[in-house]
């Protein structure tokens, strides 16, 4: 899957009205996150190829690294219910408004997803949030992930 490495970094207006609708959802997903402990919200909403939207959300627990991450909640979820279906994109939200950087995804999360999309052989989008009102969209997770690790570096 080699293609050209690409950043857009847009304002909500000049989205298409599926990928607002996902980051929407993903904001209402994050506003029922459990994360007592960060207090570090974090919503994520999966679309795909059939049209369901998989949600997910951070969930912490008091021995911290039991938890998992918005990302994950929402893509695991996804392929539980819909093991054949492709995932098309997945948006992320979060509650953070100390200042105006992006809010990526972490590694492990990329990692998780980018299984998916070697699986699928179809890009999987990422939409998170970027400065104020705008959003950066990465048009495959492997973008997100130079030199990465999948099932054909395995022996
Ligand atoms: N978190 C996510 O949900 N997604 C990320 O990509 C980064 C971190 C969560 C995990 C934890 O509940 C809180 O944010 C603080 O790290």
């Amino acid at each position: 899957m080699k293609r050209e490495i690409k950043f857009f970094n847009e304002i909500f207006e000049n989205l298409t009205p599926k990928t607002q609708e996902i980051i929407e959802i993903a904001k209402s997903s994050m506003e029922k996150a459990y994360a007592p402990y960060s207090k570090f919200k974090v919503g994520a909403a999966v679309l795909l190829e059939n049209g369901e939207i998989i949600t997910g959300n951070n969930q912490e627990n008091a021995a911290y690294p039991s938890g998992l991450c918005a990302e994950r909640v929402a893509v695991f979820s996804a392929k539980a219910l819909y093991p054949e279906d492709k995932i098309l994109k997945i948006a992320i939200f979060t509650n953070r408004e100390k200042d105006d950087s992006a809010v990526a995804p972490c590694g492990a999360c990329r990692q998780s997803i980018l299984e998916y999309e070697v699986q699928q052989n179809q890009p999987i989008e990422i939409i998170f949030q970027g400065e104020k009102n705008k959003f950066i969209r990465v048009e495959s997770t492997g973008d997100l992930l130079p030199f990465y690790f999948d099932s054909s570096r395995l022996i």
